[in-house]
Formats: C-alpha cells, sequence, structure tokens
C-alpha cells in the first residue's frame, strides 16, 4: 500500500501540489492523467523520494520513504523518470544490469544475469541488448529503461509517460507486459499516461490530477464520461464503449 497523506509542494511561490491525500492498496494498475504541469511526474518524484517532502508524508509497506534509506526504498520501489538522459556509452544489457544494483551493488551474480536476461526479453530487446544506447531509436531506449526498472524486482513500479516515443505495436506490447506483470506477480504499477484510451483498457483505476489538485478517482468507466473528461481537459469528446472498454474519441 502507498499512502499519501496530505502531501503539499511550492517551487518559489507556486503551489504544485495541493493538500493531496490518496492511498494506491497492493496489486494493479493506477493510471494516472492530466493535463500537462498538473503535478503527475512532481507526485511520483516525491513518492520516490527523487525530492524531498515539504509537507505531509507518504508511506509505502508502511516504510516512511523520507525516514527509509535509499537502498532499502529502492528494493521495494522503483522509478522510470520522464526525463531519461541518453548515457552514451552504455549498453542496453549494462543499462538493464543497473537495476539489480541496489541488490548486487554491482556485482551481478548468475541470478542477477539470469533476471536481467528475463527483462531483455520481456521488452523485447533480446536483439538490441548489445547496442549502445546512443544508437537506439527513442523508443528503443525507452524500453531499455523500463526494462532497467522491471530488473530492480521491486513490488512497486512507478512509471512517468513510459508510452512515450512509443509506436503503437510497442505501446500495446508495453501495456500487455505491465498487465501481466500486475496480474501473475502481484505487482503494483502506478503509470502516468497521456493516451486515457490505454488508461482505460489495461487500468484499474484512474487518477486525474489537474493544477495539483485530484480532479477525478475511480474506475475507467467512471471517468471516461464526457462530462469528467471535459472537467479534466477542458473539451468536449464523444465515449463510446466497444467491447466493454470506454474508448474517448479525444482527436475530433
Ligand atoms: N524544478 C522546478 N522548478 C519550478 N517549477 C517546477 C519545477 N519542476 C516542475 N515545476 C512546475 O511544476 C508544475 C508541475 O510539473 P510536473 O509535475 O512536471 O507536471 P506534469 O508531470 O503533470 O506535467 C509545472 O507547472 C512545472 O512547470
Ligand atoms: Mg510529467
Amino acid at each position: 500500500m502507498i499512502r499519501i497523506d496530505k502531501i503539499s509542494l511550492r517551487y518559489g511561490s507556486a503551489l504544485i501540489l495541493d493538500d493531496i491525500s490518496l492511498s494506491i492498496p497492493r496489486g494493479g494498475i493506477t493510471a494516472l492523467i492530466g493535463p500537462n504541469g498538473a503535478g503527475k511526474s512532481s507526485l511520483l518524484s516525491l513518492i520516490a523520494r527523487l525530492q524531498p517532502l515539504q509537507s505531509g508524508s507518504i508511506t509505502v509497506e508502511d516504510l516512511p520513504v523520507d525516514r527509509t534509506s535509499g537502498r532499502d526504498l529502492a528494493k521495494i520501489i522503483a522509478i522510470l523518470r520522464q526525463d531519461l538522459a541518453a548515457t552514451a556509452r552504455l549498453r542496453v544489457r549494462e543499462l538493464v544490469g543497473f537495476g539489480r544494483f541496489p541488490h548486487s551493488r554491482g556485482r551481478l551474480t548468475p541470478e542477477d544475469r539470469s533476471i536481467v536476461d528475463r527483462a531483455i526479453q520481456q521488452f523485447g530487446l533480446a536483439d538490441l541488448s548489445e547496442r549502445f544506447l546512443d544508437t537506439l531509436s527513442g523508443g528503443q531506449r525507452q524500453r531499455a529503461f523500463v526494462a532497467m526498472a522491471f530488473a530492480q524486482e521491486t513490488d512497486y513500479l512507478l512509471l512517468d509517460e513510459p508510452l512515450n516515443n512509443l509506436d503503437m505495436y510497442h505501446a500495446r506490447a508495453l501495456m500487455r507486459s505491465l498487465r501481466a506483470i500486475a496480474d501473475q506477480h502481484g505487482k503494483t504499477i502506478v503509470i502516468v499516461l497521456h493516451d486515457i484510451n490505454h488508461a482505460a483498457s489495461h487500468a484499474d483505476r484512474i487518477i486525474a490530477l489537474k493544477d495539483g489538485r485530484i480532479a477525478a478517482d475511480g474506475a475507467p468507466s467512471e471517468i471516461l464520461r464526457p462530462d469528467v473528461l471535459a472537467s479534466i481537459f477542458g473539451y468536449e469528446m464523444r465515449v463510446e464503449t466497444i467491447d466493454g472498454i470506454p474508448v474517448a474519441l479525444h482527436f475530433r
């Protein structure tokens, strides 16, 4: 369980997160949606302690994130950041191996290597595993970073816009992999998505942020409604249900 209690965040005089409280129980996929600048990345970075808490508290499995060592936290929670630096002369396999660092501190055991191999397979990187990151396309590199987070083998995975740069085939494949990971391994996945149809199709719950506040929180069928979407994104869109899945025609 991730418990977020009365979190606020300011940069200078700007209020970025405004008294957010929510909990995310173990297991399943929660999609975080909302306009640019809503505070989605800020919220994830506080949960993963990439920046210090200013007020309120966050616990993951009852561990207060601001009072838990980085190494202990990295064994239960992995984060894929939105701003991925393309570290130049690093091979895909080495990058994915970094995911084992909290466990092995850089000396990979045979077990670590097999976990790295599994992650490489899982995200379709077998043919790319010896390539340098700076020779990959944006989408290929993105998948390598997702595989690194996966190789960390944490119970909680925070993914900030992992579909960036991915073509439709790989976006769908990644979402299906995440669904399988959540269902088969009981992982808890929190994922920032811009495509609300991916969120509706693959997530159990959708939380919408707007102007640093929770604008909506519920099952996909509760969020993909014209009035709710208009209140979040500022325009009306048609929603149809196809094969039991609500689909928003957000592009017209
Ligand atoms: N380091 C920073 N200094 C000042 N403002 C920031 C900083 N990081 C983010 N912001 C601002 O905080 C707001 C929320 O940003 P962010 O959490 O990245 O939103 P989202 O991920 O939802 O697009 C934005 O208005 C952004 O400009
Ligand atoms: Mg963001």
